[in-house]
């Protein structure tokens, strides 16, 4: 995962490169370095934990050099310590890398074999390692560039400095994505446009294969076999002014949850003809005459995913085969023609969605991606965007996309109702309705239930494992809860289709192990209530999270009742996500986790 940023300059980088590599914190947050080039000589700073400690570290012992390449690192290999940190040396080399080299292994027994002595436990090094060696055996920086490229397999982004040559960087892409950024007098290289943005808004994206020599005024890009290739230079629409601040949140997923009433109305005003209470034409898919819809995603985005598999079948009769991302892709999935797929990331650049989606067009399938990052590599590569417009969302824990995921893929799937003839311009029209009510309810919960999630937090913090069960729709809720909890609060959480509970969990009822039963009243809530008869009969304790109806219908003694206003069953997921966000993200706070950036995790996942 990891982010890196260069400068080529005619000005001091180290601490531009510093605030650069603040806008990829989301990438990685164990570990950051910077290295410059400065009279002739490399030289670094690197410092384990988050920038802060980076930024102290360069207060002290400031770096000079007007070119240079930093990094803010999610480790793969080796524990997170400053002796891993990039930039990786070797004999007048500095690399940075975002990625895995998956032949490193095999490279560093030969590099040691002839006398190489390494400092880390990266498979990062070996790159510079290899390079300086082939600078030994008398190449000059870019054939020993382009040398390495053909020994290394594996995934990687990569910016090389060189001690001899302070004028230039060289950069190469193979998996993770990679920017350059175009400035008047000074050139930039990024794992996105993000962190370019302050800098220039002039980009182009090395696609994988590409290598690149950027010196101060322009940027030679090839491929590996060192042909010229041409990448559109284009407008980049990130911003350089987004202003990445908590309000008066105290976290970042405190703000991104209070948010999205009015992230999902801007959802909602791209995708709704209020006028004429239909959801506007899609562009890109046609769902007419569809055999199936394959949709792949991972973690949060692919739980919104299975929720959608239940509108796409119940709304549009559209057969839908979906798996989490890192499954699908090596699974040999036999997909239909005539089938469209759908790729759900809020970054746009998860590994295994990407991996999963070049899968589906190799089998010719129609691609769209439901995105948040509209540059991404996921919405560069797909034929139809849906962007989810939630606007930045910096927490690790998604809470705002996840609605707003759910927002776009109901859209899609009345969309595709109405088109392939499976429900009624009436329905259509009521399905709307629903929809247009979220902002204000979810207004509505949110003020309503936030004391009562607070001191819930409180209770739950005293236990260490959870349960959550739900149907229906309520299943992937049931699902994202836990993911939402275990991800902040580290307590140990699973998520369950409550007709599941006799086949096995059943077996771990106890006073110890709480129950989140998402029940609103709906079809399946009889049924549900059975389930939470048999956890009670063994002495389970029950939080229900249910809705008006639903709770005048059960008097069952819980540990606490949630109650939601009732509302229709299409924006069921989205009301009842707020609960579980709103739990998870209290109890954390209440056991004073790293909210924002829990720990292991990172905001990107740019590798398998
Ligand atoms: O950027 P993506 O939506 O592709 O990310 C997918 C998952 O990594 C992400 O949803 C992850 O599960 C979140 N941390 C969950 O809160």
């Amino acid at each position: 995962m990891c982010g890196i940023v260069g400068i080529v300059g005619v000005r001091p980088v180290a601490e531009r490169l510093v605030d650069a590599l603040k806008r990829l914190e989301y990438r990685g947050y164990d570990s950051a370095g910077v290295a410059t080039v400065h009279d002739g000589r490399l030289d670094r700073r690197r410092a384990e934990g988050k920038l802060f400690n980076l930024e102290a570290r360069l207060a002290g012992e400031p770096l000079a050099g007007n070119s240079g390449i930093a990094h803010t690192r999610w480790a793969t290999h080796g524990v997170p310590n400053e002796a891993n940190a990039h930039p990786h040396f070797s004999g007048g080399v500095a690399v940075v890398h975002n990625g895995i080299i998956e032949n490193f292994a095999e490279i560093r027994n030969e590099l040691i074999a002839s006398g190489a002595v390494f400092a880390s436990q990266t498979d990062t090094e070996v790159v510079a390692q290899l390079i300086s060696a082939n600078l030994k055996a008398g190449m000059s920086p870019r054939a020993a560039v382009r040398a390495m490229l053909k020994r290394v397999t594996g995934a990687y982004a990569l910016a090389i400095l060189f001690e001899s040559d302070p004028d230039t960087i060289f950069a190469a892409r193979s998996g993770p994505p990679l920017a350059i950024g175009y400035g008047d007098t000074e050139m930039y290289l990024g794992s996105d446009a993000i962190a370019l943005a302050p800098f220039t808004s002039q980009v182009a994206y090395l696609v994988d294969g590409d290598w690149a020599v950027i010196t101060r005024t322009g940027a030679e890009i090839m491929d590996f076999d060192g042909n010229p290739v041409q990448r559109i230079r284009q407008q980049s629409t990130a911003s350089a002014y987004v202003v990445i601040d908590k309000g008066n949140h105290r976290h970042f997923m405190e703000k991104e949850i209070y948010e999205q009433p009015e992230a999902i109305s801007h959802t909602l005003g791209h995708y709704i003809d209020f006028a004429e209470s239909r959801i506007r034409p899609v562009a890109g898919i046609d769902f007419t005459n569809l055999a199936s819809v394959a949709i792949s995603a991972c973690g949060t985005a692919y739980l919104a995913g299975l929720t959608s598999k239940y509108w796409f079948e119940r709304y549009a009769r559209l057969p839908v085969e979906i798996d989490v991302a890192s499954e699908f892709r090596y699974r040999e999935v036999p997909l239909v023609a005539n089938s469209a797929a759908l790729f759900i990331s809020q970054s746009g650049e998860t590994a295994d969605t990407l991996a999963s989606l070049r899968y589906c067009r190799e089998a010719g399938l129609k691609i769209g991606a439901v995105v948040n990052v509209r540059e991404s590599t996921i919405a560069r590569e797909s034929d139809a965007i849906f962007p989810i417009l939630a606007g930045p969302e910096i927490g690790v824990a998604s809470t705002k996309a996840f609605t707003s995921q759910l927002t776009v893929l109901a859209s899609l799937a009345i969309a595709a109702g109405r088109q392939r003839g499976t429900i009624t311009p009436e329905r259509e029209k009521a399905l709307v309705g629903h929809l247009a009510e979220m902002p204000r309810v979810m207004s509505a919960v949110l003020n309503r239930i936030q004391p009562k999630m607070e001191m819930l937090a409180r209770d739950l913090s005293k236990f260490k494992d959870v349960l959550y069960l739900g149907r229906g729709t309520s299943f992937p809720i049931a699902m994202e809860g836990a993911l939402k909890l275990k991800e902040i609060s580290y307590i140990h959480a699973e998520g369950y289709a409550a007709g599941e509970l006799k086949h096995g969990p059943i077996a771990l009822i106890d006073e110890n192990m709480p129950v989140i039963v998402i029940a609103p009243h709906d079809r399946f809530f009889e049924k549900t209530v059975s389930n939470m008869q048999e956890v009670a009969a063994r002495g389970g304790r029950i939080i229900l999270i249910t809705d008006e109806a639903g709770a005048a219908a059960t008097d069952l003694p819980t540990m606490a009742t949630i109650v939601l206003p009732d509302v229709d069953e299409a924006i069921q997921p989205m009301i009842f996500a707020l609960p579980i966000q709103l739990l998870a993200y209290h109890t954390a706070v209440f056991m004073g986790t790293d909210v924002d950036q829990p720990r292991n995790l990172a905001k990107s996942v740019t590798v398998e």
